[in-house]
């Protein structure tokens, strides 16, 4: 696979931490600079002249996903759209969601907060993977037979990471999506960690909703989120935030009258920032419109390979699921610990990872090389024994 210049990173760090921040994409840094420049020069007139940004990022995004654009919203950050969702969901009391104990916390407040309304949260418990006895008892993941036990007929929502941000545990999707279509539960996916990474189909695998920042895999600016609902989702929604961009009127500003977007663009309620979706949007065009997220995550996939070959498993001890369970973040215990590994790394030996609770994260983006994994390899391997 071959990428573009603006890919290859000339930087003298080794960066495998997508799973905590991405290093901005330098087409981006263009894309925001010349943003900035013509704000500059033309003021209001900005909007007559690129007001259309966001139109183009939902089409792109919407090619991306295999959807159609008025399912695309561009949001500030996971939480935001997650929020929105959970605030403006018809609960009852006596309701269900159903949830995992480790989630990441833009995935677990706002449906903590729906408990003020007698809605009852069932937070799934760790479990173990059966057969991989390694990772009995460390591995951060759920189990469908858990979930499956958990669902009742007042399961009204399923919320949960793609893949857990702690141990890499992936969610099979499609297996979820096929289990929420036949009992008429909404599920909703929060995708940070895999979205710029590993292949989303909301329409093929039956998902309602899925939120992302778009700092991590996607590699653009911190502060852009997206969000894609279904139809019926939006249909069963009421709304929490709003805003004159919210409203069919547009700049009748002092026409009230209640008539809001029914598709996507109603959880953009009100004015956002143009440079941060311009420089999503060069991600886009420039990254995952242009290489096939397959092939992506395959060349993901090959890169975490080659740097479990030259690992020390005694230092560091690596979570390994099967690979419907598997992802783009390769977590390891460590027998010291994770957080001045991750330190020394970077301060001393330009290698960025990232500590999470009890783990070292790798987060390798497709455009790494083999010889930078193997040396990001052989560098733990010297810290580690430390
Ligand atoms: C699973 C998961 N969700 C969401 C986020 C980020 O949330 P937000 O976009 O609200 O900052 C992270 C960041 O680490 C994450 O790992």
């Amino acid at each position: 696979m071959k990428f573009p210049k603006k890919l290859s990173d000339k930087s003298k760090i080794i960066y495998l931490n997508h799973c905590g921040v991405s290093p901005l994409y330098q087409g981006a840094v263009d894309a925001g600079h010349f943003f900035a420049k013509k704000h500059h020069a033309l003021g209001i007139n900005i909007f007559s002249k690129y007001g259309q940004i966001l139109d183009l990022l939902h089409k792109a995004v919407a090619s991306f996903l295999s959807t159609k654009d008025s399912n695309i919203s561009f949001i500030r950050n996971t939480a935001e759209g997650l929020s929105m969702i959970a605030e403006s969901f018809p609960f009852k009391k006596g309701d269900e969601i159903i949830s995992y104990e480790h989630e990441y916390p833009s995935n677990h407040y706002p449906w903590l907060l729906q408990t003020r309304k007698g809605v009852k949260l069932i937070l799934l418990k760790n479990s173990v993977l059966n057969k991989k006895k390694i990772s009995e008892n460390i591995a951060h993941l759920w189990s469908l037979e858990d979930l499956e036990r958990a669902i009742t007929k007042k399961t009204r929502i399923i919320a949960l990471s793609h893949v857990q941000f702690t141990s890499g545990f992936s969610a099979n999707l499609k297996r979820l999506g096929n289990i929420c279509k036949n009992r008429n539960i909404f599920l909703i996916v929060d995708a940070a960690q895999s979205m710029g990474a590993m292949p989303l189909y909301p329409e093929k695998w039956n998902i309602s909703a899925i939120t992302s920042s778009g700092w991590k895999w996607l590699m653009g600016p911190i502060g852009s989120g997206l969000l894609y609902t279904s139809p019926n989702l939006r249909d069963n929604l009421s709304f929490t935030m709003a805003g004159a961009d919210l409203m069919k009127q547009g700049e009748n500003y002092l026409d009230h009258k209640w008539q809001p977007y029914k598709d996507g663009r109603r959880f953009e309620y009100s004015t956002p920032s143009y440079e941060l979706a311009y420089q999503l949007l060069a991600c886009f065009n420039d990254i995952f419109n242009k290489y096939s997220i397959e092939k992506i995550y395959k060349q993901i996939v090959n890169l975490q390979h080659i740097f479990l070959k030259e690992i020390d498993v005694k230092l560091f001890y690596p979570i390994e699921f099967p690979p419907e369970h598997s992802s783009c973040i390769l977590s390891m215990i460590s027998n010291r610990n994770p957080i001045h590994i991750a330190h020394d790394a970077l301060e001393s030996n330009n290698l960025c990872i990232s500590a999470r609770e009890n783990y070292v994260r790798i987060g390798i983006h497709f455009y790494n090389t083999p010889e930078k994994v193997k040396k990001a390899a052989k560098i733990l391997n010297r810290l580690g024994a430390k």
